[in-house]
Formats: structure tokens, sequence, C-alpha cells
């Protein structure tokens, strides 16, 4: 089922997905959290850090699941997606930095490391609320347009447009990973709730196919339509 919650702007998106997820741990404490990278949710994080400074939530026993990596930078690089989530949110609430997960970059064996996720997700016997954004092309964590859906954790290529939209965060274009570990669609599918966040014009059309066209993965945000439980917290116009 798909409910699509129209807020005013940015900072109201923001509050609202907050409140979500403010609201899913006061009701379970030990929540698995999915998170996500990328501007989008940086409003969210700030609303969350804010949240547990006034006590209104406690992360003690949250655990966190990202949903991707760079292939290559290593935590410390100023551009992973480890240093982005210590950043805005992890290290800032009273989590414990020891149940917090990202796919690990520079890991050794990539395909050990893969398989590693996905064991670690099934352990924690998957995840409760899921955030997600979307990229320009239609992706969801790194899962990029393909002829296929992948099920599980992998090292995907980065499309061009794909690299482009995020060297705008690195100094040039050739220093963007060209690759990246990214959470599969079972996961993301397999999550009790998905929360996925939108925000400006230019994610208007992605935004209509992806809730509204055929379900493929040219568009890989489409599978969320069969998806039980999911919540659209956008200030897009999608009428
Ligand atoms: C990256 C992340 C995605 C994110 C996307 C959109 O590529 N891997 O998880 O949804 O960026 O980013 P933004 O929110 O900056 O538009």
């Amino acid at each position: 089922m798909i409910r699509i919650v129209k807020v005013k702007n940015y900072e109201e998106m923001s509050m609202k997905a907050a409140n979500i997820i403010v609201g899913q741990i006061n009701l379970c404490p030990k929540t698995v959290l999915g998170l996500a990278t990328g501007s989008t949710p940086i409003g969210t994080y700030d609303q969350l850090v804010i949240a547990c400074k006034n006590n209104y939530v406690d992360f003690s026993k949250v655990t966190t699941i990202n949903l991707d990596e760079y292939y290559g930078l290593d935590a410390e690089h100023n551009q992973s997606y480890r240093y982005f989530m210590n950043k805005h949110l992890l290290t800032k609430v009273n989590i414990d930095l020891h149940n917090t997960h990202i796919p690990n970059g520079k890991a050794g064996d990539i395909e050990a490391e893969c398989r590693r996720y996905d064991d670690l997700i099934e352990s924690v016997g998957g995840i409760d609320l899921q955030l997600l954004g979307i990229g320009h092309n239609g992706h969801i964590g790194f899962n990029e347009p393909a002829d296929e859906f992948v099920p599980n954790t992998h090292c995907v290529s980065l499309g061009e447009s794909t690299i482009k939209a995020n060297s705008r965060f690195f100094e040039s274009r050739d220093e963007v990973p060209k690759k990246a570990l990214t959470m599969g669609i079972k996961a993301i599918m397999q999550a009790k709730m998905v929360l996925l966040l939108a925000s400006g014009e230019e994610k208007t059309e992605i935004m209509k196919k992806a809730l509204f066209g055929p379900i493929t993965p040219a568009v890989p945000a489409s599978i969320l339509q069969l998806h039980k439980n999911l919540i659209v917290v956008t200030p897009i116009d999608l009428a």
C-alpha cells in the first residue's frame, strides 16, 4: 500500500520523516533502521539529532544498516558514506557505534563482504524501517537501472548520470568512485516499512515514473509500488 504525504517544503518533509522515525523507535526501542545518504535525508537527520538532545528519542538500543558505500573509499575519506553518516547522525545521537553498519568499501574480498552484509541483515531480523531517497535515474541505494532487479548486496558499476550527479561532492568528476557496494532489492522490499523522501522539481518526472509508471528494473524505485507499507513524504506535486 502506498501512502503519499504531501508537505509544503523540505523542512516540513524533514520534520515529518523524523517524526515517523521517532515514533517507530519509541514503539520499538530495538528498531533496525535502514539508512540512506544523499542531500535529501540531511534535514531528517538534523531533526533526529534535535529530538535526541531533547530526550524525545533514545537510540541506545537501535541498530542501523546503511544502504550503500563507495567502492575503494575507506571510512575516513570525507566522501565515504561512513564519514557522512557519522557526521550527520551517528556521532550526534546516543547510539552504540558498534550497532551501526555500512558496507566496507575497502574490503579485500568484495564477494565475501556482500555475503557478510546480507548475513548481517538476516541476523538482526531484517529492517524495520528503511529510509530511502531516489536518484535522478530512479536508483534506490545504488541499485542502478539495469535489465533485472538484483536481490542481494552486490558491487555495482555506477552509471554516468549518477557519477555526474554525485561529482558535486568531489573535487572533480574523476575522483568519483566508479563502483559501489549496495544492498539489493530483496532487503529493501522485505523492510516492514519504507519511507521514501524526495524533494526538488527536478525529481518530479522520476517520482511519477517510480510511483505510477510500469514496474521495471529500468526504474529501480518502481518496485516500491509492490511494497506492502510504503510512505512517501514529499513536497513534489505528483498529481
Ligand atoms: C546517492 C545515494 C542514494 C540517494 C541518491 C540521491 O546516489 N546512493 O541512496 O538516494 O544519492 O541523492 P540526493 O538525495 O542528494 O538527491
